[in-house]
């Protein structure tokens, strides 16, 4: 891309901006309230797991800040500009704003669903919107950064976004006729060449780079996104259009003052973000310092052309953004313009709700790309859900060992503190109690570190643990009617339900349902499920614990049945075939 000759330059002084704000650093604001976000989905059809996956993994940290006390909010909704939109309508045959409609309703939809947290739904078509992309471009103008000229370059439509002319190359489509594509992501591109209004994005190089190196801009995780960011800063960073003209582009915000020009849909996509924290009213208690979850596809516009816009416009670029990868089905990212989508709803039909939630980001690693068949998602859920979980709940909470189905008692001679006396417990049963009082530490960092499948992982391990543990000492094998064998046989029922009773606590971001369920059978009341409060196995530390000798909860059934094997056909790639993403 190019810009052909600037019509107005004004002397471009990066001292002359207004000072900014002063700085909060992420590591000085632990556990303040973070307007969050997700990205907003392109209304040019329905959501796919792809869309699902971004949106569940600011769920989950959103659930889990809640649960820590932390507040805050999370902010989703469509995009719903843009030429993308425009063709998309007209091939159904009907205008923008019905389609838009009815493809955001569907994203609504899913998400109530899927059970997202969101506290935010934002429409770019409402008026509260249009207002502040409105004062925003007026902010950039006003302060010199923008200039009219003729500007010339590839478009690939299907990204809205201009492609540099080496990042193109010629590839003839299914029926041999020649097409210029985007090397990146393989889609289309066409040659436009229209007078636009251009932003002085080239200003931004050196502030940007600098910014990311103090680390004052987070880019996670830092390998191999905030590597890629850097690469980029480093090398030519050009002036960026950022309107089209009206009369190719009709369905997007004018520019204000400007009748023949349309806003860029990425300039009023962006500017969402501040909508949502309450721009241009206030919006100092939630800017600065937000945290944009967003998809590896994104990234530039986010990490690049978003902070530049918004330090041309006086405004604070965001504290964190939160990078994840893409879900693939045999090795192609799943796209709406490829055609190769998984549904949600037939997922959440077969696996449920809370077994689909639990796979996506169980085995979504944000690093990399990640195959999508259903034969793993059946062996994962059977595996960790099914047999580890509920089969660790089932055989605890036994009529046969717990005929007065109380919460055990525990007795301090058979488990004595540190090892000290001559008790009945092992060196692992120590390690296991251990790991299980750092775990939701632990998994804290995990959240927080945006490596959620790796804070799940540390679950599954304890759980596969407390498992051994129950199975090593075999309560099943004891008598109750034995004085000296029943305080240690409801010793381990009560140290396997501490177990379970913070793993239930833990795994509320990600199966709400389910952890829901197994806290009501252990009899934790709904008030007791914070994770400011959770205080696992008092007893050992010679507290008292609040559950012993409750009633347990009732009993309503397996906390999460077994799954069939997929029959041969189902999506991805055929089972037994390991494509999955190795860890
Ligand atoms: O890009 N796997 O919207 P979008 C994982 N409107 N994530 C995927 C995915 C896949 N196969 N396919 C898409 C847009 N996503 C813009 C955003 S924000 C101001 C504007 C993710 O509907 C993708 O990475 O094309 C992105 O994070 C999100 O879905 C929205 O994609
Ligand atoms: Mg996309």
């Amino acid at each position: 891309m190019r810009v052909l000759g600037a019509a107005r330059r004004p002397p471009l002084l990066l001292s002359g901006l207004r000072a900014p704000p002063p700085l909060r650093r992420a590591s000085l604001r632990p556990a303040g309230p973070q307007l969050l976000s997700t990205p907003i989905f392109y209304a040019n059809g329905p959501p796919h797991i792809g869309h699902l996956y971004s949106v569940l993994l600011a769920d989950a940290l959103h659930r889990h800040r809640q649960l820590r006390g932390r507040g805050g909010r999370l902010a989703t909704g469509t995009d719903e500009h843009g030429l993308k939109i425009q063709m998309a309508a007209a091939a159904a045959g009907t205008s923008p704003e019905r389609f838009c409609e009815r493809m955001s309703a569907e994203f609504r939809g899913l998400f109530r669903q899927a059970g997202i947290s969101y506290t935010d739904f934002i429409r770019t078509t409402e008026p509260r919107h249009r207002r502040a992309v409105g004062h925003f471009w007026a902010a950039l103008h006003d302060r010199g950064w923008l200039y009219r000229a003729p500007y010339e370059g590839w478009y690939c439509t299907a990204e809205e976004s201009f492609v540099a002319a080496s990042q193109v190359v010629e590839r003839p489509d299914a029926q041999g006729r020649r097409q210029m594509v985007s090397l990146e992501s393989g889609h289309q591109v066409h040659w436009t060449q229209e007078e636009n209004y251009v932003f002085r994005l080239s200003a931004f190089r050196e502030p940007l780079l600098r910014r990311l190196r103090e680390g004052r801009l987070a880019v996670t995780p830092a390998r191999p996104f905030g590597q890629q960011v850097q690469q980029w800063l480093q090398q030519d960073l050009p002036d960026l259009s950022v309107s089209r003209d009206r009369n190719r582009l009709g369905w997007g915000i004018p520019v204000p003052g400007d009748g023949t020009q349309t806003v860029y849909v990425w300039v009023d996509a962006l500017v969402n973000y501040l909508t949502v924290a309450g721009y241009p009213d206030a919006h100092q208690e939630w800017w600065p310092g937000a945290c944009h979850v967003v998809g590896k596809d994104i990234l530039k516009f986010h990490a690049v052309y978003w902070p530049a816009l918004l330090m041309a416009a006086g405004l604070e670029p965001p504290e964190q953004i939160l990078v994840h990868s893409h879900w693939t089905v045999q090795g192609q990212k799943m796209s709406k313009s490829r055609g190769n989508v998984v549904g949600p709803a037939a997922c959440f039909q077969r696996y449920s709700v809370d077994g689909f939630r639990y796979f996506l980001l169980r085995q979504g690693v944000p690093e990399r790309d990640c195959d999508y068949y259903d034969g793993k998602v059946v062996k994962l859920l059977n595996s960790e859900l099914a047999d580890a979980l509920g089969g660790l709940l089932n055989r605890c909470t036994a009529p046969g060992l717990n005929p007065g189905g109380t919460y055990p008692g525990f007795s301090e001679e058979c488990f004595p503190r540190d090892g000290r006396g001559p008790g009945r417990a092992s060196a692992e049963d120590y390690q296991l109690v251990a790991s299980v009082q750092a775990l939701p530490l632990q998994v804290e960092g995990f959240f927080e570190g945006f490596q959620i499948y790796k804070a799940l992982e540390a679950i599954a391990d304890c759980v596969r643990r407390t498992n051994g543990f129950v199975q090593r000492h075999a309560p099943w094998k004891l008598q109750r009617e034995d004085p000296a064998q029943r305080p240690w046989q409801e010793t381990v029922l009560h140290v396997a339900l501490e177990c379970l009773r913070v793993y239930g606590t833990l795994l509320q971001p990600v199966v709400p349902a389910t952890a829901a369920k197994l806290l009501s059978r252990l009899g934790v009341g709904p008030t007791e499920r914070s994770l400011r409060s959770l205080d696992f196995l008092p007893r050992y530390r010679g507290e008292t614990c609040p559950f012993e000798g409750r009633p347990l909860g009732a009993d309503t059934g397996l906390l999460f049945p077994r799954l069939e094997k997929p029959t041969e056909g189902g999506h991805g790639a055929p089972r037994g075939l390991n494509r999955g993403c190795s860890k």
